[in-house]
């Protein structure tokens, strides 16, 4: 388990992640997902311990990031991807990963072994000894992924790892990053596109330098935003807008002779709003629900934290 407990990062008095307060289940795939500059490299460089925090506190399994012989053992259990890390592009993919376990003292043994897993994992093992300057973007990040797995950590930290990517590259990472999981690690993964995390994540986390909420992707979508109940009318009169205004305070948007209400409750709301109309002479033509995307979600839990 993960436990983030009012994490907080100031540079200089300016505040670039602050109190966040976060768990992460064992074997799940929690997303950070926010704007560039909304902190989740700084998020994850703590609870990686590259960098200390200003107050709060992460615990990773039983060891706190606030203890620096902790911070050896957390680096034990967690493997980091960072944003554009090079690889030795001369040297072949089996000795990039194998130099990786090397520096963390993993027996010549258990390197080959775990080398070999990893790279059939990522679907790598055909071109083990080609130099990985000769890969796609694609296949030198499985290649960063494996790396980041030399040392066999439960734990896996991975900082926008499709930001660079095309669509089928990052396409095949997704499913790399989701065979993990069914191998049964942790994952972190930092992203600002809300499909990946939608499509990949258990949790996510939408980060604006605060935690502005968070929840399963469909949860998101059911507490962030309300449904919208678009109304045809015949007409658009003032007397309809109060008789409307009278009668709810959901909030609203004239298109024409189109009424667009932001209900929470459709099933409780329309029946009173379209008495409310019909009672003052409006005449309804056509009443519709529309479920609102995630990205709708996205962008005003963004804009209303502004
Ligand atoms: N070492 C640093 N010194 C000063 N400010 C920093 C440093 N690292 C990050 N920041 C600032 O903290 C904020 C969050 O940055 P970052 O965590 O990189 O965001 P993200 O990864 O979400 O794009 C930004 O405003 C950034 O400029
Ligand atoms: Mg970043």
């Amino acid at each position: 388990m993960i436990y983030v407990d009012g994490l907080t990062k100031t540079f200089g008095g300016f505040a670039a992640v602050d109190g966040l307060t976060f768990q992460v289940k064992d074997g799940e795939i929690f997303g950070l997902l926010g704007p560039n500059g909304a902190g989740k490299t700084t998020t994850i460089r703590m609870l990686a311990c590259l960098i200390s925090k200003t107050s709060g506190d992460a615990r990773i399994d039983d060891f706190s990031i606030s203890n620096k012989e902790d911070s050896f053992k957390i680096r034990s259990i967690i493997g980091l991807v960072a944003e554009n890390v090079g690889l030795y592009e001369e040297l072949s993919a089996y000795k990039n990963i194998d130099f990786y376990g090397k520096l963390y003292g993993i027996p010549e043994n258990q390197r080959k072994e775990n080398t070999k897993h990893l790279l059939e994992e990522l679907g790598l093992w055909g071109v083990k000894d080609r130099p990985v300057g000769t890969f796609s973007k694609g296949m030198k990040q499985k290649v960063a992924i494996a790396r980041a797995l030399s040392h066999d950590p439960k734990i896996l930290f991975l900082d926008e790892p499709t930001a660079n990517l095309d669509p089928e590259a990052a396409k095949v990472v997704r499913d790399s990053i989701l065979n993990l999981k069914n191998e049964g690690k942790t994952i972190i993964v930092n992203t600002h596109n809300l499909d990946e995390a939608q499509r990949i994540c258990n949790t996510i986390g939408i980060l604006k330098t605060k935690l502005i909420a968070i929840g399963s992707p469909e949860h998101l979508k059911e507490s962030l935003q309300s449904d919208k109940t678009v109304i045809d009318l015949e007409e658009v009169t003032d007397r309809i807008v109060a008789a409307i205004k009278a009668v709810s305070s959901a909030q609203f948007e004239i298109d024409g002779r189109r009424l667009v209400i932001y209900v929470k409750d459709p099933q409780t709301e329309n029946p009173v709003l379209i008495k409310a109309i019909t009672s003052v002479g409006g005449n309804v033509i056509a009443v519709s629900q529309v479920s609102p995307t995630m990205e709708e979600v996205y962008l005003k839990a963004v804009r209303e934290k502004r």
